[in-house]
């Protein structure tokens, strides 16, 4: 049994192939963290320690004896105003403004089976993967407030979800103004965090510093997961490396607003804390009513960062994204935003249809630009009815047109937004959020729709049919400004940054539903909403705007850590790079693109033949490469500090008899030294061949003393090896 119950010791403990995790509701009925690390039989009570700490209250159960304190004391649900002076996890003020709800253990249940989350996505079980959910019951009487902690045990992943359900089952109503879905309290250790931060067109850089006392924390109150900071973060000991050490990850399965919080306190405690976002949120629950804290991944590793991320992708890949395009292969695409913004017509269409298909593209997805008056990103957002003077022809006829080419069609949305200047504001000024008397704060000159609402989100999905059943079998679906103003007509603001995140996802869920056939991408501004709430409907999001070959470097390596490769979309652009104006060779554009979910967004119509010819190549061997790169083991081969100097990274097939290794030396300079790359994950034992020289090669030297890369000749070259074991 993955989750397992001690009545005589109160104690807990759910159990996955690596690790164990263990908690236990003590005589007070408070629930303590014990203990989560490698796997262990046995119970782990022993490592609390009870002493008179001044200034840290005590349960008044407990009398004289001061002894026991939840302010020294590792927990599982933190609550505010229990003498814990840590963050918490939930802050609850009732009518009265008075803050502070003390909950005790009342009941718990263990079924078979992973808990799903209704109107949020969550991790699922597959059919005949073993899974288990323990549901925690805690209660406070004098609100009536019933807390109810989900965890889920995927035990051949190394996986454990926590998600929290808070309920008013009292007479009058309180407010919630903080929930945070999962905690990990640490008694002892000093710790390093790696969380990663960037920008539009710079995201997810990783980020290492040791812990010191005080609160370190990372967020969004943008309304989106963000391009400033991902909602996944990894606490490692000082010594970790990517094959070595102990360290434990947290992933937020939710795409609005967040934050986590890590504190190390008086006592040296560690505490990692992660959840919604606080600022403006503010969730009165009525009698009867409830909330759900959107699920939080774990896993621990004892082998490193590379196994930590190894669970965290097979979990998003096989349990987090769904439908027919998890598994089956994905189309290389012509994207036509780099190759032509808005200025194309119908014909020029067809044109570069034709020059993509003789390339061996699959599918033409075209960008902004398609639907009436968007000749600019000043206006007509929300509008989504074709162009048809601008196209020569209907949607649905430009649909055919290109499949009788060859190639399927995608096309370019922003479903959730909103122009001044389109006809849908005109006929709907309150669907957009705008507080009144206020003046709106414009981004990329749009407004955010109020999905919250269910007209608005009616109106959504109609008009994505109305796109879909013309033949469109992907949506590039973006999201271009973070979100200003929380405005509802119809009120409830302090709610409103949680109801439009599920808001989006009742749509997504239905579009999804509704065109299983449908491949979705999911885009904000490149990768501002990169999280795994978005791929549970979307199974890949292009990672970035920026499709400079050198910048994509740091944003790949930043993305692995969390993220599967299959979920990172990356392109081929054309030179001088429109984002940093550098010239790269296009091998290495093409060996920076063919990461993940690959293809190409320049004009056909502009290659040289010789250009032709190596892309038609490309693509070639990125169909034959493209079932190791989206279901294999993926490690980095880098350290941070050396990105800049050469970016390594492999993939190698789950049987271990193949590997794919890519390199990338950034700048070349005199007599340079030799770059060794040291692959990881080949069979002990065993010999590999070169496929394209032959040459074989020990797998134990390989991976002890590493591989030389041949001298560069010039910056940006790029270097792929591809192995097979004899
Ligand atoms: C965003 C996307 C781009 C492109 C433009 C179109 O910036 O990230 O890839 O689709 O919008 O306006």
């Amino acid at each position: 049994m993955a989750a397992t119950f001690d009545v005589g010791r109160g104690i807990f403990t759910l159990t996955t192939r690596n690790t164990t995790y263990q908690m236990m509701a003590d005589s007070f009925g408070y629930l303590l963290h014990l203990y989560y690390g490698a796997k262990t039989a046995g119970f782990t009570d022993w490592g609390l320690t009870f002493a008179d700490r001044g200034f840290s209250g005590s349960p008044y159960e407990l009398g004289r004896d001061r002894t026991y304190s939840l302010d020294a004391l590792p927990q599982e649900f933190p609550t505010q105003g229990t003498g814990d002076y840590r963050s918490p996890m939930l802050v609850v003020r009732d009518s009265e403004g008075t803050c502070g709800a003390d909950l005790h253990y009342v009941s718990h249940e263990i079924t078979e089976g992973k808990y799903s989350l209704p109107g949020l996505p969550a991790v699922y079980a597959n059919p005949g993967e073993e899974a288990q959910t323990l549901a925690i019951t805690l209660r406070n009487e004098r609100l009536g407030l019933n807390v109810r902690l989900l965890y889920g045990v995927i035990p051949d992943k190394d996986i454990i979800t926590r998600s929290v359900i808070v309920s008013n089952n009292g007479e009058k109503a309180f407010t919630v103004q903080k929930l945070y879905s999962s905690c990990l309290d640490f008694t002892h250790g000093d710790f390093d965090l790696i969380t990663f931060y960037g920008r539009h067109a710079f995201e997810r850089q990783y980020q290492r510093h040791n812990l010191k006392h005080g609160i370190f924390s990372v967020g969004s109150r943008r309304g989106m997961s963000s391009h400033q900071y991902s909602p996944f973060i990894i606490l490692a000991g000082h010594d970790a490396t990517e094959s070595h050490g102990r360290c434990w990850g947290m992933h937020f399965v939710y795409s609005g607003g967040f934050c986590a919080e890590a504190e190390h306190d008086q006592y040296r405690q560690t505490r990692l804390i992660m959840g919604l976002a606080q600022d403006k949120f503010s969730y009165e629950l009525e009698p009867g009513e409830e909330i759900t804290g959107p699920e939080v991944i774990m896993t621990f590793s004892s082998e490193g960062l590379g196994k930590l991320s190894h669970s965290f992708h097979a979990c998003i890949r096989e349990n987090i994204c769904r439908g027919k395009f998890r598994d089956s292969p994905r189309p290389v695409i012509l994207n036509t935003w780099e190759a032509l913004y808005f200025d194309f017509d119908g014909r020029k269409i067809l044109d570069v249809a034709e020059s993509a298909k003789a390339l061996g593209v699959d599918m033409l997805v075209l960008d902004d630009g398609w639907f009436m008056n968007r000749n600019d990103d000043f206006r007509a957002l929300g509008d989504w009815k074709a162009d048809e003077a601008k196209l020569g022809c209907t949607l649905s006829e430009l649909v055919n047109k290109v499949k009788s080419i060859g190639l399927d069609f995608g096309i370019w949305v922003e479903p959730e937004m909103i122009s001044e200047d389109s006809e849908l504001y005109r006929g709907h000024r309150d669907w957009a959020m705008v507080i009144p008397g206020e003046k709106p704060v414009l981004a990329r000159n749009q407004l955010v729709l109020d999905l919250s609402r269910r007209d608005v989100r009616e109106y959504i999905i109609q008009s994505m049919r109305g796109i879909l059943n013309e033949g469109v079998t992907y949506l590039k679906w973006d999201y271009n400004r973070s979100i200003a103003e929380l405005y509802s007509h119809e009120g409830s603001n302090g709610k409103l940054a949680y109801k439009y995140i599920l808001g989006l996802y009742e749509i997504l869920e239905r579009i999804t539903s509704e065109y299983p056939g449908v491949l979705i991408e999911g885009c904000a501004g490149g990768g501002g909403r990169f999280d795994a709430g978005m791929l549970y409907y979307t199974p890949q999001i292009w990672c970035s705007d920026n499709t400079d070959a050198v910048d994509r470097l740091s944003i790949h390596y930043g993305t692995s850590f969390g993220f599967p490769m299959s979920a990172v979309a990356a392109h081929v652009s054309t030179c001088p790079n429109h984002q940093t104006g550098r010239i790269t060779p296009l091998s290495t554009r093409y060996t920076v693109s063919m990461t993940g979910a690959f293809g190409y967004e320049l004009d056909p119509l502009k290659l040289t033949d010789d250009e032709r010819r190596e892309i038609s190549r490309q693509i070639q061997q990125y169909k034959v490469d493209r079932e190791i790169i989206t279901s294999g083991l993926y490690y980095r081969l880098s350290r941070p500090e050396d990105i800049n100097r050469y970016c390594a990274w492999e993939y190698v097939s789950q049987d271990g008899s193949k590997a794919l290794i890519n390199a990338v030396i950034p700048q070349n300079h005199g007599n340079m030294p030799v770059i060794y790359i040291t692959p990881r994950g080949l069979t002990h034992g065993a010999f590999y061949r070169d496929i394209q020289t032959g040459e074989t090669y020990p797998a134990d030297a390989l991976m002890d003393s590493g591989f030389p890369l041949d001298m560069p000749k010039s910056d940006c070259e790029s270097f792929t090896l591809r192995l097979e074991r004899v």
